[in-house]
């Protein structure tokens, strides 16, 4: 059975002090009350060397939110992989529709980060997702495909096999909007089948299929009954222990 992934993004919040005492309020309520799920948080880079002190011992893996392609070299204010992976990163997120949108990452560049995190022994969690206009003009499932083509293009099994997919619609991130249970499984659905067929039965389905876009715990466990939700990349809600660790008891009632 597939292990859940739960990963809270917590985007350019949180200084270093208030980045500890999340930290140390997830890993305190990890431990009187262990998750049925794999839970991993993102903090902002300035944080993650503090954060990863208070994760150590405890179930609770480091994420990074971006990274540069090349290892080293004149890229001012870039984060390498290998940089990450010195730090103790578990997962990278790539792909986000905010580093897409406001910091034109083109599919290429992802495909090379992908490369990148990889190559480290790193697990990536790659966003796909269609903005309103995309959808309301019925290619969503173009977008997502030809986003998830796009950057696994060469890669192979053995690397396909690291990734988890976030399908982020990005309509509903940040916005309070949520994709109901019936858009998100047509998509994933869509996504596994994509998989399957590229990569072979066996190594499709093991990459994860995490939903993101305005995740709470009220919505979260009508989507945790379906079939292809393997977990879910959450922002807002990430940023307290309580409602955080609430999404990922989602998992606990299936
Ligand atoms: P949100 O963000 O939960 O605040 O919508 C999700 C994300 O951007 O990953």
């Amino acid at each position: 059975m597939t292990v859940p992934l739960v990963v809270g993004n917590w985007k350019m919040n949180g200084k270093l002090a208030e980045s500890v005492v999340l930290a140390k309020s997830i890993v305190s309520r990890l431990k009187t009350k262990p998750a049925n799920a794999e839970i991993a948080i993102a903090p902002p880079f300035t944080a993650l060397a503090a954060v990863r002190d208070e994760v150590r011992n405890s179930p609770l893996k480091l994420a990074a939110q971006n990274c540069h392609w090349e290892p080293s070299g004149a890229f001012t204010g870039e984060v390498s992989a290998p940089m990450l992976s010195e730090i103790g990163c578990h997962f990278v997120i790539l792909g986000h529709s905010e580093r897409r949108q406001i910091f034109h990452e083109a599919d290429d560049m992802i495909r090379k980060k992908l490369i990148a995190v990889t190559g480290q022994n790193m697990r990536a969690i790659l966003c796909v997702g269609e903005t309103l206009d995309q959808r309301q003009a019925g290619k969503t499932i173009d977008i997502v495909t030809t986003q998830l083509d796009n950057a696994l293009k060469g890669l192979s099994k053995g690397v396909i096999e690291n990734l988890a997919i976030a399908y982020e619609p990005v309509w509903a991130i940040g916005t309070g909007l949520n994709a109901n249970p019936e858009q998100v499984r047509e998509v994933h659905n869509c996504l596994r089948i994509h998989l399957q067929s590229g990569f072979g039965a066996a190594s499709g389905s093991v990459v994860r299929l995490l939903y993101g876009g305005s995740v709470k715990p009220e919505i979260a466990a009508s989507l945790t009954k379906l079939d292809e939700v393997n977990g879910f990349l959450v922002g807002g809600a990430s940023l307290l222990a309580e409602p955080f660790l609430a999404i990922a008891d989602a998992f606990n009632e299936n």
